[in-house]
């Protein structure tokens, strides 16, 4: 296989057409085939029906502290609760609560709480000119929309291998007290599958930051998300940043977030927010008037269902036994047809659920595009950079989990055909 750019004209538009009729081949069978969102596919959620049968009419519903999970009560979560996430986290039970179905749920309202209460004592966010948060980019798209919905502006941030560009971080934050906040998804992040390395997380831990309140969004939602679980080499930890934040002087600036979305059943598991004891306790304050407590019966289902890390790790490596050959399929399908042609790079993620593709500049939303009209709907090209505004319109996010390996073996196929058919066509215009 040759670069592209070393190919004569002729050469590139007899492959163009050769191309072109694989793609119109495609176009004419008809699929219907989707690699656009990060959902885990059906066999995985197969794996969490045994949980359904853990709670029926005649069991004991009662927790270790005596608690009666059928009534109100018991805002921070039950106690094996609050230890299962810490443990899920690596952090103490008392820095954690237990809360709803979803954790993007606690994301949005603990900006809220920030917007209408403040933070650390200072003026409520909503009463200020300008606020602003950094947006390592290519990210997640849910917490750009949070800051959308708020008027918060975004800035981008490059992500890197070891997370994002921490001296642009280091300079933006110095200086400008309207720098309110990050987001991270510190492991096998969403879409890149990075992981933050340790000196990341001490230099964020670190931050001299111009705005007292500044505070650190870790969205670790893939903390326990190894698709290689086997291999050492290929198993991320990222560091625990509470403990960095603490060493580091600055105790309240971190919020950690994390779910069983992708480990028992998405929107139907239990999420937990974890922090320094201090900002538990203001949390727990600010979570006062808007509810009673969680589901707890759902709580003891997950307790009894996963029980500590090492069931954890034990239902997680069954996942990975559905993801890995889909991300390998993928990855194959991307080495092959694009190896060496010097017109894509794309990541290698030991974890997650994405893999993150970078075309020729100005290609993305095309390549979107011509696979929808063959029939392969991709993350709409954007939906990863802040205000869905990639200023290079190169990134792709391909979520390989939902699809049956069949499936996606042709929509990669796909794929890399109309990568190849619009980058051809940019060299020859
Ligand atoms: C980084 C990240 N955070 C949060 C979520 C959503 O999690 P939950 O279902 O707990 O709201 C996702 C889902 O794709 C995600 O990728």
């Amino acid at each position: 296989m040759k670069r592209y750019a070393d190919m004569a004209s002729a050469e590139l538009k007899e492959l163009h057409d050769k191309l072109q009729q694989e793609y119109d081949q495609f176009a004419a069978k008809g699929l219907d085939l989707n690699m656009a969102r990060g959902k885990p596919g059906s066999e995985q959620l197969a794996l969490s029906m045994p949980m359904l049968d853990i709670l029926t009419s005649s069991s004991d519903c009662t927790a270790e502290d005596g608690t009666d999970c059928r009534n109100y009560g018991v805002l921070a979560g039950l106690p094996e609760a609050r230890r299962l996430m810490a443990e899920m986290l690596g952090c103490k039970p008392n820095q954690v609560i237990v809360c709803g179905n979803a954790s993007l749920n606690i994301e949005y309202d603990l900006v809220a709480r920030f917007e209408l209460e403040g933070a650390a004592g200072q003026t409520p966010w909503c009463k200020l000119d300008t606020v602003k948060f950094l947006c390592p980019a290519p990210g997640y798209d849910r917490h750009f929309r949070i800051c959308e919905h708020f008027g918060i502006e975004m800035i981008p941030v490059q992500m890197g291998e070891d997370g994002p560009d921490m001296d642009a971080i280091e300079k933006l934050v110095a200086d400008d007290p309207a720098i309110k906040g990050i987001w991270c998804v510190p492991q096998y992040s969403n879409p890149t599958g990075a992981t933050y390395s340790r000196e990341t997380v001490q230099r964020l831990a670190a931050l001299k930051t111009a705005a007292p309140d500044f505070r650190i969004f870790w969205d670790n939602a893939y903390c326990v998300h190894d698709i290689y679980p086997d291999d050492e080499a290929r198993r991320d930890r990222v560091d625990n940043i509470i403990d960095a934040c603490e060493q580091a002087g600055n105790p309240d600036r971190v919020f950690e977030f994390c779910s069983t979305s992708k480990i028992t059943f998405p929107g139907a598991g239990i999420s937990a927010v974890a922090a320094s004891e201090s900002n538990i306790s203001w949390l727990l304050e600010s979570m006062g008037p808007q509810t009673i407590g969680y589901d707890k019966l759902n709580q003891l289902r997950h307790v009894e269902f996963l029980r500590d890390a090492a069931g954890i790790q034990e239902h997680m490596a069954k996942h990975a036994q559905f993801l890995r050959p889909r991300f390998e399929a993928v990855l194959t399908r991307l080495e092959n047809d694009l190896g060496d042609t010097g017109i894509a790079t794309w990541t290698r993620p030991h974890g997650g659920y994405f893999i993150s593709f970078e075309g020729p500049e100005g290609t993305a939303k095309e390549i979107v595009a011509r696979a929808a009209q063959a029939g392969v709907k991709l993350t709409g090209a954007g939906a990863t950079w802040p205000y869905g505004k990639d200023p290079h319109d190169s990134n792709i996010r391909i979520a390989p989990s939902y699809p049956s390996l069949e499936d996606l073996e042709l929509a990669a196929q796909l794929f890399t055909i109309c990568v190849r058919l619009v980058a051809i066509e940019k060299l020859l215009a």
